[in-house]
């Protein structure tokens, strides 16, 4: 089935879909993204996405393309049109084109480029590689320094994504001064004696829309959570691990650099994170 996207105000075939190759996107990835989770055919989370997508956009002086509910309303007909039930909708804001090449940014008057397209998943939810589990390798963490702003700049987590690959896993955790950072498009945590582990917000990660709702419902079921710095040795050494993010949810960990955590199978905590957290999603979808 040939998809329907949505560019710069307009509903068309994939295939007829064009941006500049001017486009600030394409030659400097002077852009931002959100991924938004579709349950039900119902989105997770907007709101969040779409404030930090503001967010996103502010930190790098870029105009927002449209309001919050011109962008819901973009949404929901991309997930009707194209009949999803389970997937994602990707969402891109680039800074436009001026015709030509140059460092500086254009003047106020060149409009940005908003893209969106949806991707069919059916199955996301009820994930096979959710129940085995995702075996991950450490790398070290050579991205920018302003990880909290979602660019498409993701040469590197692709990068590291077929390091994992050549290695026989699933993923990469990025590591700099010793500490996990996060996963290549995930947060990351580690479970030891109940407590659940992960960094804390800084300019380092970026402040994952899962994160948070995953955070709030540990709490209200009563989990201790502590937000801190931790070594890639320190989670080798916890009773579970797992992931977050829009794409896979809570995703658990059960092996680190060739180290086996637990008994090699999903933890019950990161287990119960997933089915709290899909419900409570299903539940607040929009
Ligand atoms: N990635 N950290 C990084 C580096 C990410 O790329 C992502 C999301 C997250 C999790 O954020 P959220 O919970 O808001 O999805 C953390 C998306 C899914 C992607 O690039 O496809």
């Amino acid at each position: 089935m040939t998809r329907t996207v949505y560019v710069n105000g307009e509903y068309l075939p994939e295939t007829e879909a064009k941006v500049s190759i001017f486009d600030r996107g394409f030659l400097m990835a002077d852009a931002v993204y959100e991924v938004t989770s579709v349950l039900d055919g119902k989105l997770i989370d907007f709101h969040g996405h779409a404030v930090r997508l503001a967010r996103s956009l502010s930190e790098l002086d870029m105009q927002q393309p449209c309001s919050e509910t011109e962008l819901l309303e973009v949404h929901r007909e991309l997930v009707r049109l194209n009949e999803i039930d389970e997937g994602l909708v990707y969402l891109q804001v680039t800074r436009g084109s001026d015709g030509d090449r140059d460092f500086v940014f254009p003047s106020e008057e060149v409009k940005p480029t908003l893209v969106l397209f949806t991707q069919n998943k059916p199955g996301l939810a009820d994930n096979p590689a959710a129940r085995k589990g995702a075996r991950i390798i450490s790398i070290e963490d050579v991205r920018w320094g302003r990880r909290d702003i979602k660019t498409t700049q993701l040469l590197y987590p692709s990068m590291g994504k077929m390091m994992a690959k050549a290695a026989g896993c699933d993923d990469a955790w990025l590591v700099e001064d010793g500490h996990v950072t996060e996963g290549t498009s995930n947060n990351a945590y580690f479970v030891k004696g109940g407590k659940i582990v992960t960094r804390p917000l800084s300019k380092d990660i970026l402040h994952g829309i899962t994160r948070k709702a995953v955070l709030r419902l540990a709490q209200e079921a009563q989990m201790e959570v502590e937000e801190r710095l931790f070594t890639v040795d320190e989670a080798k050494s916890a009773d579970e691990a797992f992931t977050t993010s829009a794409s896979a949810f809570v995703m658990p960990v059960v092996e680190i650099d060739g180290v086996q955590l637990g008994d090699g199978t999903p933890g019950p905590i990161a287990r119960r994170l997933r089915e709290i957290y899909l419900d409570e999603s299903r539940k607040s979808a929009i």
